[in-house]
């Protein structure tokens, strides 16, 4: 077993959940960390174009995939340090996200709680600091193991070299530099557990969870996400297609006062302000709109979901329609949060 599999025109359908048509030139699972290594001494995947894919969860194909989409599938977790109050945990890149939060409360160790059933890989986690519910992935990384393609070497950052932001990294503005092959997390045995955000104490209450345990908090986040958010499986999407857009106080105030109702967000430094891109959408009267199969989800404003035969290109063309209709009535740009492989988007400027 050579540990990596090749496969040259790959149909990527079923490995996106947006559920469209793509094809990669030549697609490489890889089952080892010795046949990474292996196949990145290739001349054509040192220096030509490569695409990392996890889960398909935070991508748009548009077109064809020239070069390779590489995979990781290798998905050992581990504790490597154990402390009385912390441990040390490595996740290989290719682990199923989920799988690795129930992984550690199951090890009563704690911080992933409110980031369950997020979709996705462990690998792909740091590239846009993955967040829900008051709680941002990069908080709990201590290091990132990755190869970097411009140096041609494996190397370690720590927390601090990641430039971990709003759904941003270094990993996020850099896409053709890093290989995530690994992640360790330091996760403490004993903290606080946030339970503030909107509808989650009503949930724990109704759960009869007081005081709650993480094991609870995270059966609470479950069941709000589920319904709130529509499930891949039955219709594909990327969750939210538009990060919350980030505006001074200033303009952020301005905003609230002259349309009543609009939820401002703090946004980790006090001059700034996170406002709710799916309440300006569903302003706009686009909840639910659809044009051919692509269409705004009916459950959450923010998603962009494929009732069928879209084709990416459809999901991009509706989504500028979205961005345009926002700009023209709130004067606030948005802009995607998902990966777009085949093609480039058009800011719509306030
Ligand atoms: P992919 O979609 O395969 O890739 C995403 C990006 O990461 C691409 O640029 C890809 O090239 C890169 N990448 C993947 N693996 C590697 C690697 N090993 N090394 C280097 N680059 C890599 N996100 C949130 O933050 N919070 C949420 O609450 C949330 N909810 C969601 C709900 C739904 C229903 C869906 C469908 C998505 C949601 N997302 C959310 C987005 C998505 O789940 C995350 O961004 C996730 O981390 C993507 O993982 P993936 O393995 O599917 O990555
Ligand atoms: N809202 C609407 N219309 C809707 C849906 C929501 O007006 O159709 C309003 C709600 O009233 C609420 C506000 O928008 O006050 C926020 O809604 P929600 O709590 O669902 O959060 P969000 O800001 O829309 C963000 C993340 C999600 C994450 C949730 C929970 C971004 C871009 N999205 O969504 O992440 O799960 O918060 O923390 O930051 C993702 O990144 O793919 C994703 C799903």
């Amino acid at each position: 077993m050579s540990g990596y599999r090749l496969l040259e025109n790959a149909s990527l359908e079923g490995r996106n959940t947006f559920r469209v048509g793509a094809r990669a030139n030549l697609l490489a699972d890889v089952y080892h960390a010795d046949a990474l290594v292996e196949l990145l001494a290739y001349p054509g995947l040192q220096n030509g174009p490569l695409l990392l894919l996890g889960a398909g969860s935070n991508i748009l194909f548009v077109d064809e995939v020239p070069g390779v989409v590489l995979s990781l599938a290798m998905h050992d977790i581990r504790i490597l340090v154990d402390h009385d109050h912390h441990a040390i945990v490595r996740a290989e890149a290719g682990a199923m996200w989920n799988d690795l939060v129930h992984w550690t409360l199951g090890h009563r160790l704690l911080g992933l709680e409110n980031l369950v059933l997020i979709p996705g890989t462990v690998g792909a986690a740091p590239i846009q600091n993955i967040g829900a519910y008051g709680v941002e992935v990069g908080e709990f990384i201590e290091v990132v193991e990755a190869f970097d393609r411009s140096a041609h070497r494996a190397c370690r950052l720590n927390r601090s070299d990641c430039g971990f932001g709003y759904r941003d990294s270094v990993f996020k503005r850099e896409p053709d530099r890093w290989i995530i092959t690994a992640v360790e997390f330091r996760l403490p045995r004993q903290r606080e557990l946030m339970i503030g955000y909107a509808g989650v104490p009503e949930e724990l209450a109704a759960m009869g969870a007081d005081p709650p345990r993480a094991a609870q908090v995270a059966e609470a986040i479950a069941r709000l996400r589920s319904r709130k958010l529509p499930n891949p499986v039955v219709l594909g999407n990327a969750g939210s297609f538009f990060k919350n857009p980030i505006l001074t106080s200033t303009d952020a105030q301005a905003l609230a006062e002259r349309w009543a109702g609009l939820p401002v967000f703090a946004a980790g430094d006090d001059a700034l302000r996170k406002v709710s891109a799916a309440w300006l959408i569903e302003q706009c009267g686009l909840k639910g709109y659809r044009s051919g199969d692509a269409a705004v989800s009916e459950q959450h404003a923010l998603v962009l979901v494929n009732h069928g035969r879209a084709s990416g290109r459809n999901v991009l063309e509706l989504a500028q329609h979205v961005a345009r209709c926002v700009v023209e009535r709130f004067g606030v740009a948005l802009e995607p949060e998902p990966r777009i492989v085949g093609a480039v988007w058009q800011p719509v400027l306030a």
